[in-house]
């Protein structure tokens, strides 16, 4: 496997659609919006490459909102201060070639039109794309899933024609209105999937990506699921990197250990699914919260499932709770059958977590954590030979997760610093 062709659809929806599994109160934000902007754009009779990117960048438009809570409250309403998850969206994407101009539309998806101010701002053009998006993201907002959708229509539209100009371009808003009249579209749009119901994506824009053009990508996608908490800031870059090494330790080629690195900066990816008190709590999480807690590989596997070319790094990720015993979850996969790319992300996860600092506690110090993991051995829960390996080279691996620990915590400084 030398270059990989990955279809952007696909690749986006995977991290979009664990987004917006956040909560059910969500109702598929992000694919309705992606959905209903598709719609304004193709009767804008946009070309279609850029109906493409305005679904697209609709997508993924409220990735800089990371907590819950702040994702609720932008489709409760819009926020004064709803411009810092864009402005976040825009940075985490801006970094990968193939999505600088989905983060450039995502940057300004809540300026208001202001009478034609809205078509700058501070001195920067602001892409039609965005204003189709902003339209098409409070329209949504509107929407009670626990009305009629055709009966509210009438009621939605009045909501948005109030702000026509003032917040919405005035030929958006009419284009809003004359697509209102198609039920399909409104029917469409409270479906479970929103998103599929776009024709031809199968015929989007495939990238032709080096393996590390993933690795890059990966690194995105783990700051996403990562930068949700304090408590989760570093993790994965520190498990990404242990894993890495513990390939090339065990004799995995240059490119095997590569897509070991892409794997530990997704492993964890079914993260973005699970609520802020789960993933916040410093004590011990009751028997409700552990099995939330515990979904989260199986929606790292489901995501990334519809990717075929990443099939051999999905299960090196995503079965990094399974163990040798068949005890682990959520597959119980045991013995053979667990290979030996999941078994190193298995020890890359618990070396990690017990020996990172999180604001709540100090990590362990070698001596424990090798108890900790030699105990695992024993009961037959990860493999003896890449533990010794890990205990064999621990300074050398320790250092690696730490400074990789380091490099995501300024990262994460920056982040929030953004806004
Ligand atoms: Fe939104
Ligand atoms: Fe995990
Ligand atoms: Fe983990």
């Amino acid at each position: 496997m030398d270059k990989v062709r990955i279809n952007l659809y696909d690749l986006l929806a995977c991290i979009s659609n664990a987004q917006d599994l956040v909560s059910t109160k969500l109702s598929n934000h992000q694919q309705q919006v992606a959905y209903l902007a598709f719609r304004l754009s193709e009767s804008l009779n946009l070309p279609i490459e850029q109906q493409h990117e305005v679904f697209l960048a609709s997508l993924i438009h409220d990735t800089g909102a990371l907590s819950t809570k702040e994702k609720l409250e932008l489709i409760e309403t819009e926020p004064v201060n709803a411009n810092d998850h864009a402005l976040r969206g825009a940075k985490l994407f801006e970094g990968f070639k193939p999505l600088q101009s989905s983060a450039g539309i995502i940057k300004y998806h809540h300026i208001p039109w202001n009478d034609g101010d809205g078509n700058t701002y501070m001195g920067e053009e602001v892409p039609l794309a965005s204003h189709i998006i902003h339209l098409a993201d409070r329209t949504c907002a509107l929407i009670n899933p626990d009305r009629n959708i055709i009966t509210q229509v009438p009621d939605i539209l009045s909501k948005i024609r109030q702000q026509a100009n003032s917040v919405f371009r005035s030929d958006l808003v009419d284009v809003l209105f004359d697509i209102s009249i198609m039920d399909y579209i409104w029917l469409d749009l409270i479906s479970p999937n929103p998103a599929k119901k776009v024709p031809n994506t199968g015929l989007f824009n495939t990238l032709t990506l080096e393996i590390d053009d993933i690795v890059d990508l990966a690194l995105i996608f783990s700051r996403i699921i990562d930068f949700r908490s304090c408590f989760t800031a570093r993790h994965s870059a520190g498990v990404a990197k242990t894993a890495e090494k513990l390939a090339q330790l065990i004799g995995f080629s240059p490119y095997e250990c590569k897509m070991m690195l892409i794997a530990g900066y997704l492993h964890d990816l079914g993260k973005i699914a699970l609520s802020d008190d789960v993933l916040e709590k410093p004590t011990k999480l009751n028997e409700d919260e552990f099995n939330e807690m515990r979904t989260h590989t199986f929606y790292t596997f489901h995501a990334l499932e519809p990717i075929k070319q990443l099939r051999t790094i999905n299960t090196w990720a995503s079965f990094h709770h399974e163990k040798l015993d068949g005890k682990g979850y959520p597959f119980h996969i045991a013995g053979d059958s667990l290979s030996i790319g999941s078994r190193i992300m298995a020890v890359a996860d618990v070396f990690t977590a017990v020996t990172e600092n999180r604001p709540y506690r100090k990590g362990m110090i070698f001596d424990d954590a090798e108890k900790v993991l030699r105990n695992m051995v024993a009961s037959n829960a990860l493999d003896g030979r890449i533990v010794n390996l890990l205990i064999e080279n621990y300074q050398e691996l320790d250092n690696m997760r730490e400074i990789s620990q380091i490099e995501a915590a300024e990262q994460y400084e920056n982040f929030l610093r953004i806004g």
